[in-house]
């Protein structure tokens, strides 16, 4: 574990990216994600791909949880952010086999979002010791973040 750390620590002030077969083993640190998200992107893109832009990101589910609102738009922003956060905080994303949809944003009563994780980030949650993700969303009129917590218990 030790030896791992510092090897990480090692090749970050050598400002050499980590081997990302290195950032799959399980660690034993903690993995966080952050993200942030334009609305006004969100929103001309939603003008120009319309419902092919949400089925390639999003759900039937999270589709229809955001068509579903009176301005889609920084929901939709919200989303893309809180899965953004979690392909940050596996260290892998579309381009590495873990897929918009392997990423699922649900809601608890309250509203909390609740994510469902299957598929490609699944195996990356396991390899790296996870159990569970937790993400928090925010948006405001102009941008939308989100943070994700890869959980081990
Ligand atoms: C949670 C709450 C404070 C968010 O208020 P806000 O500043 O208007 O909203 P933000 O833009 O910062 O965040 C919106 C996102 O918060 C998340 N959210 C909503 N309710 C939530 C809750 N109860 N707990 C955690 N997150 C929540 C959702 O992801 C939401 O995005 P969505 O609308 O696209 O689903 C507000 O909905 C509230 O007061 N709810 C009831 C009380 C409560 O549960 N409070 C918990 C925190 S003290």
């Amino acid at each position: 574990m030790v030896h791992q750390a510092e090897a990480r620590v090692g090749a970050i002030m050598r400002s050499q990216k980590p081997d990302p077969s290195d950032m799959r083993a399980d660690d034993g640190g903690e993995h966080i994600g952050f993200d942030l998200v334009e609305v006004a992107r969100m929103r001309e893109m939603l003008v120009r791909w319309g419902s092919r832009l949400l089925v390639r990101v999003l759900t039937p589910a999270e589709r229809a949880y955001v068509e579903g609102k009176r301005d889609p738009a920084p929901h939709l922003a919200g989303m893309v952010a809180a899965k953004e956060a979690c392909f940050k905080a596996l260290g892998l994303g579309p381009a590495q086999g873990v897929g918009w949809h392997d990423i699922a944003i649900g809601h608890s009563p309250m509203g909390a979002p609740l994510v469902t994780v299957s598929g490609g980030a699944r195996q990356a949650m396991a390899a790296l010791g996870g159990r569970n993700m937790a993400v928090s969303i925010s948006h405001e009129r102009s941008v939308a973040g989100a943070i994700a917590v890869l959980l081990r218990v």
